[in-house]
């Protein structure tokens, strides 16, 4: 390995490991499913303040409603959950309905009935971070839960506000990455913007294969560190203007695998690895560096070759022009199976055509 490789070996390494030990979100949402039990509620969430945007938005949620509910929002101040963030005090509410507060469209949308509720704010270093929202115990809630739930409320709120940590974490370990591969992109005069075009097209592949949201987020990753082993590339056939020679075009051929070396055995990137050294390989074997066939390279992989051949085609080189999208999709569509991947090809169409592009 060059000096250059090893460097950014130890940061990768120094990256990610602040980037794996945080998954602390889990633990909120188990937290809240405990206490939903706990007090026999029949449903619960967790609404974090954005204090930015001045809302509020769901965090956690456990109940039968919970996939109708993901990604609504209150503003501050507005319905119960709204209401506690502000004051920062409790609210028991035995009958709902009766209550001018309460948002009922929330109900209307996710076919939920809610009869009671206890609402209790979520606290930090003197101002509220967010909300606990406890919904639906037969009979109602007493005053021995709201006691239950003010000592529970101290751990759920440093558990949020790790939560909350971990999320901007992700975001600059994300960015940071992004700026490295872009840093490295400099030196190879053609590519700019290449990496960034590759990640929105990859990531809107990703999409419409309905990828969860982890995978996606992985994906972009190995996305933005496609073309990393190009640092290992000497300047003398990287900046070369002339057309490569066979032994030149064997040394470009080698950032694949050096960017596997790279990232190799930086914990969590092993599904990042695989897009990183297969992004080259095609559907018949005609690919490097192992040959590989369809079945046989991994997902990632797959998709991130069509991202770079589609930015390839669509950009303009010193020594051909820029295809439009509809050429370059045609190109693809014509080499599906054989070289691309049919499915990945499909759904870059897909997004080509529903304006996510
Ligand atoms: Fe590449």
């Amino acid at each position: 390995m060059t000096t250059e490789t090893t460097k950014i070996k130890g940061l990768l390494q120094t990256l990610s490991k602040i980037h794996s030990s945080l998954k602390i979100e889990e633990v909120l949402e188990t937290s809240l499913r405990e206490i939903v039990n706990l007090l026999g509620s029949e449903a619960g969430s967790i609404w974090e303040v954005d204090e930015r945007k001045g809302e509020l938005f769901f965090r956690s949620i456990v109940g039968s409603a919970a996939p109708r509910l993901r990604g609504k929002k209150l503003k501050l101040g507005e319905g119960i959950a709204g209401t506690v963030a502000v004051t920062g005090k409790s609210l028991l509410i035995d009958n709902v309905e009766s209550d001018v507060r309460w948002k009922r469209e929330f109900d209307e949308e996710s076919n939920f009935k809610t009869q009671n509720l206890l609402t209790f704010p979520l606290v930090t270093g003197g101002r509220a971070i967010g909300v606990i929202q406890l919904l639906n115990k037969p009979g109602g809630f007493r005053k021995e839960d709201l006691n239950l739930l003010s000592i529970l409320s101290a751990p759920i709120s440093i558990a949020l506000e790790n939560a909350k940590l971990y999320t901007r974490i992700r975001k600059i370990f994300k960015e940071t990455s992004l700026s490295l591969a872009m840093a490295i992109e400099k030196r190879d005069p053609y590519t700019g913007g290449h990496t960034k075009r590759v990640l929105t097209y990859s990531r809107a592949i990703g999409e419409m294969l309905k990828l969860d949201e982890e995978a996606l987020e992985q994906l972009e990753l190995s996305a933005i560190l496609h073309d990393i082993g190009k640092i290992g590339i000497p300047d003398a056939v990287l900046r070369k203007k002339e057309p490569l020679n066979d032994e030149e075009r064997k040394i470009i051929e080698r950032h694949p695998v050096i960017g596997a070396e790279i990232v190799m055995g930086v914990e969590g990137m092993e599904r990042i690895l695989e897009g990183i050294k297969y992004h080259h390989e095609r559907c018949d074997g005609s690919g490097y560096p192992d040959g590989l066939t369809c079945s046989e390279i991994p997902l990632f992989a797959k998709i991130i070759a069509i991202a770079d051949v589609f930015d390839a085609l669509t950009t303009q080189r010193p020594y051909k022009r820029a295809l439009s999208a509809e050429e370059a999709l045609q190109y693809l569509k014509e080499r599906k199976s054989r070289q691309f991947w049919g499915p990945g090809v499909d759904a870059l169409e897909k997004a080509l055509n529903s304006q996510v592009l």
